[in-house]
C-alpha cells in the first residue's frame, strides 16, 4: 500500500528518503518515486521497478536536495505506469505524494480543467496537486488547508512548494501520517519504520490535522485551523528483520520463526492475568457479557478460530465480523460487549474504521491484539495485547496469525477464569498446553519434506478445494487464502458439511481437495465427507493427527501430525498449509514475499 516519506533538512536528504522507501517496501507497491526542491523547478526520479532501481536512477541524475518527498505507490486510480507514479507535480511548482482515495476526484477534476489545469496522469492525486496550486499564494500551509477542505475520502499527503525551499506540509484524514523530529531536520512518514535510524521522536497526527514542517520544528493545526500540541512519543523500533540467513524468502523465514514468536507472545501470560491487557481491565472484563471480534484477511480468520474458544472456554456469546462489512452496518449493540480488533499492522483502514464505528455506537470496552506497538489501533483502544511476532515482512501473514491465535487463546482463558467458568485445574492444563506449544510447532515444521512432495503435485493445478470443520474450518479458509495469494492458484475453502450442498459438483479427478483432519469429536463426520469426495474420483490431501486412522491409499495422501493438541490444535494444522502455499508458489516462480496486486498494510478503504 502507498508509503510516504518526506524530509526538510539542511543536508542532502535523498539518501534518507530512499532508505525510508526501502523500509516501506514491505507494504507492497507497484512504482516509486522521489522529488526534491531545486532552484527553478522541482526535480524527480520515478521507477516502475523496485526502490533499488529508483536509487540508481536518482544517483545517475545526481538528484540531491534539502527538501524532498518520496513515495511507494499501490495503484488505486490509474494503472501502474510512470506518469501515475508519485510525486505528482502541478505546474512545476507544487509536488505531492498521497496515500488514500479522493472520492470526489471527478467533479474536482472537471472544475480544475475548467480553470485551465492540464492533467497528465489518471490519478486522483493530481487533483490534490492542482487544487493546492490553485489556492497557493505564497503560503503552503494555507493552500493545503484550503485544498483539503474540499476533499472527500481519505488522504495522507506530503507536499512542498518550489517557492518555499525549506518548508514541507503534511495533512491527514483517514490514512496514517506521522511526524518525525530530528536534529535540525523534520520528517513525515506513513509509519515510524520508515524513519528508523533518522529519529526516534514522533508525533502521530490526528484526523483533520495539518503539519507545517521546517528544519527547526513542526507546528500542527487541527481541522478548524487552531494550533494544537500533539504529544511527542519516543518509539523504540522493533528489531530489524535481519538477513534471510539460510532462507530463500522472508515468508519461509517467518514460517520457521513461529515457535519462537509464539513462545515470546505467551511468555508474559504467566499466570493468565488481566494485567496482560493493561491495568484496570479486571473491572471491565467483569462487566462484559459478549465479545465482538473485528479484522480483515488473515486477522479475520484468527477471529474465526477464536470464536470457538470464547464460546467453549469462556462461555461467552461471540460475533466475528469482517471489518469492512461491520463498519457500514447498524447492528443492534450491547453496552456489555468487549470489542476486539485483531491486526498485524494496527493500521488497516477498514479495521480502524470498524473500531471507530463501534466506538461511535457507544462501545467503551475496546481491546487491540496487534503486532505493532506504535500503531493507530494500539493508541485507539482502551486495552491492548502486543503480539511478539517481530517484524513481519512477507505480505502473506504467517507468524502474525499464530501469535494472534496465541493471544486470543490467552484472552479467552483469562475471561473464562474471571467469569468463574475455568477452574484452577483447567487453567493449569491450558498453561501446560501453551508451554508445550512451541515444541509441537517445531515438530510439525519438521514435516516440510512431505509438504514439498504435495506442493510438487498441487503446483500443477489451477483449482484446489480446502475442507475443515469447527475451528479448523478457519484454518482451511486461511490455507486457501495463503495458496491463492502467493501461488495464484484458485483456492476456496468450505465447511466439510457443506460439500454436498454445492462444492461437490466441482469434484473430479482434476480437483485436489485438501482436508484438515484433527482427531477431535468431528473426525468421523469428516471421514464421511472425505468418502463423498473419493466416490466422485476426487484426490484427497489430508492433514491428519496421529490416531485418526486415516490411511494413505488410492487417491489419498496423508501427512500425519502429532497427536491431537486439544483446543490449540488449529495452530499446528495451519503450518503445513502455509508451507504448502509457500512451496507451490516457489515452484510456480511467483514473487513470494510481494505477490502481485497485494499489499502488506492496507491503509485505504
Ligand atoms: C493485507 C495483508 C494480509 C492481512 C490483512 C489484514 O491483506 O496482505 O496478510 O491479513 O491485510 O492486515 P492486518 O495488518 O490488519 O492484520
Amino acid at each position: 500500500m502507498c508509503g510516504i516519506v518526506g524530509a526538510v533538512s539542511q543536508r542532502d536528504i535523498v539518501p534518507t528518503l530512499i532508505e525510508g522507501l526501502r523500509r516501506l517496501e514491505y507494504r507492497g507497491y507497484d512504482s516509486c518515486g522521489v522529488a526534491v526542491h531545486r532552484d527553478g523547478a522541482p526535480r524527480r526520479a520515478r521507477s516502475m521497478a523496485r526502490v533499488n532501481a529508483l536509487a540508481r536512477t536518482a544517483a545517475d541524475m545526481q538528484l540531491e536536495g534539502l527538501t524532498g518527498i518520496a513515495h511507494t505507490r499501490w495503484a488505486t486510480h490509474g494503472l501502474p505506469a510512470m506518469q501515475n507514479a508519485h510525486p505528482i507535480f502541478s505546474r512545476e511548482l507544487i509536488a505531492v505524494v498521497h496515500n488514500g482515495i479522493i472520492e470526489n476526484h471527478e467533479p474536482l477534476r472537471t472544475m480544475l480543467i475548467g480553470r485551465g489545469y492540464e492533467f497528465v496522469s489518471q490519478t486522483d492525486t493530481e487533483v490534490v496537486a492542482h487544487l493546492i496550486h490553485a489556492f497557493y499564494h505564497g503560503d503552503l500551509l494555507a493552500a493545503v488547508r484550503a485544498a483539503t477542505a474540499l476533499l472527500h475520502g481519505s488522504y495522507a499527503i506530503a507536499v512542498f512548494s518550489n517557492d518555499e525551499p525549506q518548508r514541507m506540509v503534511g495533512a491527514r484524514q483517514g490514512s496514517p501520517l506521522v511526524v518525525g523530529i530530528g536534529a535540525e531536520e523534520s520528517f513525515l512518514a506513513s509509519d515510524v519504520l520508515a524513519l528508523e535510524g533518522s529519529t526516534d521522536r514522533f508525533i502521530f497526527l490526528e484526523d483533520g490535522d495539518s503539519a507545517d514542517l521546517t528544519p527547526s520544528g513542526v507546528r500542527i493545526c487541527d481541522r478548524d485551523g487552531n494550533h494544537v500540541r500533539r504529544p511527542e512519543r519516543s518509539v523504540v523500533q522493533p528489531r530489524a528483520e535481519g538477513s534471510l540467513g539460510e532462507y530463500r524468502h522472508y515468508m519461509q523465514k517467518e514460517i520457521f520463526e513461529q515457535p519462537d514468536a509464539v513462545a515470546q507472545t505467551i511468555a508474559e501470560a504467566e499466570p493468565l492475568s488481566t494485567l496482560l491487557f493493561k491495568a484496570r481491565s479486571r473491572d471491565a472484563f467483569d462487566a462484559i457479557d459478549n465479545v465482538l471480534l473485528l479484522g480483515c484477511g488473515t486477522s479475520h480468520y484468527s477471529g474465526q478460530v477464536a470464536k470457538h474458544w470464547f464460546e467453549s472456554i469462556a462461555r461467552l456469546p461471540v460475533q466475528v465480523e469482517i471489518a469492512s462489512e461491520y463498519r457500514y452496518r447498524q447492528p443492534v449493540e450491547s453496552s456489555r460487549t468487549l470489542v476486539v480488533v485483531i491486526s498485524q499492522s494496527g493500521e488497516t483502514a477498514d479495521t480502524l474504521a470498524a473500531l471507530k464505528h463501534a466506538q461511535a455506537l457507544g462501545h467503551e470496552h475496546t481491546l487491540a491484539i496487534c503486532n505493532v506497538a506504535a500503531s493507530a489501533m494500539m493508541r485507539a483502544t482502551k486495552w491492548s495485547f502486543l503480539t511478539k511476532a517481530g517484524r513481519e515482512i512477507g505480505v502473506a501473514s504467517t507468524k502474525a496469525f499464530t501469535t494472534q491465535l496465541a493471544a486470543l487463546f490467552v484472552l479467552a482463558a483469562t475471561l473464562g477464569r474471571i467469569r468463574g467458568v475455568v477452574t484452577a485445574e483447567q487453567e493449569a492444563r491450558y498453561r501446560l498446553q501453551l508451554d508445550e506449544l512451541p515444541a509441537a510447532l517445531r515438530a510439525v515444521l519438521a514435516l516440510e519434506p512431505q509438504v514439498i512432495a504435495w506442493a510438487n503435485e498441487l503446483a500443477m493445478c489451477e483449482h484446489v478445494l480446502f475442507l475443515g470443520r469447527g475451528p479448523h474450518l478457519a484454518i482451511a479458509l486461511e490455507g486457501a487464502l495463503k495458496l491463492k495469494e502467493i501461488s495464484y492458484i484458485h483456492a476456496e475453502a468450505f465447511p466439510a458439511g457443506e460439500l454436498k450442498h454445492g462444492p461437490l459438483a466441482l469434484v473430479t479427478s482434476a480437483m485436489p481437495v485438501v482436508v484438515c483432519a484433527p482427531n477431535d469429536g468431528l473426525v468421523d463426520k469428516l471421514k464421511s465427507n472425505m468418502e463423498e469426495v473419493r466416490a466422485r474420483g476426487g484426490r484427497l490431501y489430508v492433514i491428519a493427527d496421529v490416531g485418526t486412522h486415516i490411511e494413505p491409499g488410492e487417491s489419498m495422501s496423508v501427512i500425519e501430525l502429532p497427536p491431537y493438541f486439544g483446543p490449540l490444535s488449529s495452530l499446528l494444522h495451519v503450518l503445513p498449509l502455509q508451507l504448502l502455499a509457500y512451496h507451490a508458489a516457489c515452484i510456480r516462480g511467483t514473487d513470494v514475499d510481494k505477490p502481485r496486486n497485494l499489499a502488506k498494510s492496507v491503509t485505504v478503504d
